[in-house]
């Protein structure tokens, strides 16, 4: 009935609008809710509508939902109870002078989000990606709905429907692509989901319980340190660390020794873990350590093989070691097994390899025929390990001993020397010998020299030097030179005395030493003094009285000098006549006087004879001198 008489109201507006829109007469149709009104899901709401003109002749709700409609004067209101439709439009219409007003609205229905409930993974490794999936029970319309999703009170995503086209409550789940972080670690994740029907209506929010997630990280396999070779039953450090794990307390970080676990204590540090421990490997082998980290659901491992071997020190005997020279020495180096086996024995003497018979693969024997060089150089066995593709080498060392007689060098017994009077030199003279010979040089007369005393010229000669051991002896002559300073023993004057002017002077030094001294002239600083090519000698050819003074000859050689003094006194004789003269005169009076007579009586005869000599004389005065001298005589 109601349907009816719409569908006729309906056809007559129909018929009526043509006219309507001629005519200038306005008459607005208000719905006092506006549009949209939202209504919860099954519930009821009440619109009103007013016309803004008279004489309305009818009017009305027109709509499928259960109502229940009040007219009075100018407005209608209806009551929709039990709406479960999730849009409607009911209209709003009157009938004026056969025209027909409308207007209508929107009625969605809405259903607040129920039952939220959060998924997640309750461990997660850092950087990788999870999702997280948020679901809700029942909530319309989607387009309004708002999924957050949190973490503690910050908001990691949120998505939206706006576009979504469905109206009717559904049952959703979104879900988000977390890459786990450190710093999730205890974090409470919930979702929040927001049903917005602002501004016409409400804001519903429900949110899910809250759950804590645990993260990790462990980006890298463990990493072993052992030495690759370990000599067996030595002890030796095993250690493995990992780094950068999250969170370091729970890690778990053990060691395997070829399967069998090892009891390390572990260490961390920031974001390492280190384990370690001290292993003593009693097995000559091939070992393999590893380790295993494990954190959550994540193991890591690392494997690492190492190698133990056996490697004795080789055993080394000289057979004879303290022998004479020429005779065999045998050398024994033995090793008692190696693991492995791969070994290689070398034996030398003083750096040189010996030629040796391997007797067995672990012994090795050397015969070597020592001489007098071979005294203590060193016997060396070294054995080299080979432990996969690595070397390693032990070695035994012994010294020789060869005995042998004294011998003399050039350089420990000169032949030659040369010592110094007075001073405390000896003959320096060593010989090599083992034992450590006994030296003794001695003279002709049986003397030598000893330690007493001091070194006289007397102390020159050959002398042999004996070196004794227990091995024999060794001679050797030795030239003793020995080396004194000068001594001048005299400065022989020629004339001895009375030299008077214009006669020739010479003086001569005599001085002993050696090396041969050099000679030295201090004299009067006069000219026309000459010297001898060796200079001990000194001549004056024309003596005159300046020359008369000190003469002091110095002889010099490297162990020091000597220097002796000697006068000349250069005498005019006519100063000295004259002199003498003067002198007996007072009391010769009378002698004189007779004399005078005499002298007078002879010098005319003389003077006579002489100037017949003088045409044939060069020095006539000189030759006078005499004349007159012998005369006196
Ligand atoms: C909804 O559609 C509009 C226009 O097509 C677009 O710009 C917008 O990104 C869409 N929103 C979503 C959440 O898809
Ligand atoms: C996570 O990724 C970042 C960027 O690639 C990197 O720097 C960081 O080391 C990673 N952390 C872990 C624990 O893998
Ligand atoms: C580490 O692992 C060992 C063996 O798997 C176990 O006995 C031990 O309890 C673990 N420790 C930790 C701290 O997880
Ligand atoms: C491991 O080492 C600790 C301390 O070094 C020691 O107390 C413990 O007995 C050891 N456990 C085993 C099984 O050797
Ligand atoms: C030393 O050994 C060599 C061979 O190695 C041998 O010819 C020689 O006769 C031996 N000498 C002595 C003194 O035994
Ligand atoms: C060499 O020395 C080893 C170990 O001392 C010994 O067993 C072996 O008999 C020796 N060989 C000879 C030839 O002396
Ligand atoms: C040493 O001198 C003596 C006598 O001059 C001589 O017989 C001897 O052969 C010399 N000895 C040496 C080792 O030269």
């Amino acid at each position: 009935m109601q349907l009816q008489l719409g569908f006729l109201l309906f056809a007559l507006s129909c018929l009526r609008q043509g006219l309507v829109a001629t005519t200038d007469e306005s008459c607005s149709v208000s719905i006092l809710e506006g549009s949209p009104v939202y209504v919860e899901y099954g519930g009821s709401l009440v619109l009103n509508c007013t016309f803004s003109c008279e004489n309305i002749t009818y009017w009305d709700w027109e709509t499928s939902l259960t109502k229940k409609v009040n007219r009075d004067g100018s407005w209608v209101s209806t009551i929709l109870s039990n709406i479960t439709v999730w849009e409607s439009s009911p209209i709003c219409f009157g009938i004026q002078n056969e025209r027909n007003l409308q207007n209508q609205t929107t009625i969605i229905a809405y259903r607040p989000p129920t039952d939220v409930s959060i998924r997640l993974a309750e461990v997660m490794e850092v950087n990788q990606s999870y999702p997280i999936n948020c679901s809700i029970l029942s909530v319309a319309p989607l387009r309004n709905t708002r999924v957050t999703f949190r973490r503690g009170e910050e908001t990691l995503h949120v998505l939206t429907f706006e576009n979504s086209s469905t109206i009717e409550g559904i049952e959703k789940e979104v879900t988000y692509l977390h890459t786990a972080q450190e710093t999730d670690y205890e974090k409470l994740f919930s979702c929040l989901v927001e049903l917005d029907l602002t501004p016409q209506g409400k804001l519903f929010n429900e949110s899910s319980s809250k759950m804590t997630v645990k993260t990790f990280a462990l980006p890298e396999d463990p990493e072993i340190s052992m030495a690759t070779y370990t000599e067996e039953a030595s002890e030796v450090t095993v250690k493995c660390w990992v780094s950068g794990v999250f969170p370091a307390e729970e890690v778990n970080l053990s060691l395997e020794l070829n399967g069998e676990d090892l009891n390390v204590t572990v260490t961390r540090m920031a974001d390492v873990v280190t384990a370690e421990v001290q292993v003593t490997p009693m097995q000559s082998q091939e070992y393999y350590i590893t380790c295993n980290a494990i954190l959550e659901s994540k193991t890591r491992s690392a494997t690492k093989a190492v190698y133990v071997y056996s490697f004795p020190d080789p055993l080394l005997t000289v057979i004879d070691a303290s022998t004479k020279t020429g005779n065999n020495v045998t050398i024994n180096c033995s090793l008692a097994e190696t693991k492995p086996t791969s070994v290689s024995i070398n034996v030398t003497a003083g750096g040189v390899p010996l030629s040796c018979e391997k007797d067995s693969h672990f012994q090795t024997l050397c015969v070597l025929t020592v001489q007098r060089e071979d005294h203590a150089k060193e016997v060396v066995c070294e054995v080299q390990l080979k432990v996969s593709e690595w070397v390693t080498a032990k070695r035994t060392s012994a010294q020789l001993d060869v005995t042998y007689t004294p011998i003399f060098s050039d350089s420990s017994c000169p032949s030659a020397q040369t010592l110094v009077e007075g001073s405390s030199d000896r003959i320096r003279c060593q010989a090599e010998g083992n034992p450590t010979p006994h030296i003794r040089c001695t003279r002709d007369d049986s003397s030598y020299i000893d330690g007493r005393g001091s070194l006289t010229r007397a102390h020159l000669g050959t002398y042999v030097c004996t070196a004794t051991n227990s091995e024999g002896l060794a001679n050797r002559n030795v030239t003793v030179t020995v080396e004194y300073k000068p001594t001048i023993s005299s400065i022989d004057i020629d004339p001895p005395a009375a030299i008077t002017k214009g006669k020739i002077v010479t003086l001569q030094c005599f001085a002993s030493g050696l090396p041969l001294p050099k000679y030295q002239w201090s004299t009067p600083k006069v000219e026309n003094i000459t010297y001898s090519s060796d200079n001990t000698r000194i001549t004056i050819y024309n003596a005159q009285t300046h020359h008369s003074g000190s003469y002091t000859c110095t002889a010099t050689n490297i162990h020091g000098s000597h220097m002796q003094e000697k006068s000349i006194s250069v005498t005019d004789p006519v100063h000295t006549i004259l002199a003498a003269v003067l002198g007996t005169a007072a009391g010769c009076g009378l002698v004189a006087a007779a004399i005078g007579y005499y002298l007078y009586y002879r010098a005319q005869k003389i003077r006579k004879y002489k100037l017949q000599q003088a045409q044939n004389s060069p020095t006539g005065k000189s030759l006078m001198a005499n004349g007159g001298n012998n005369a006196v005589v």
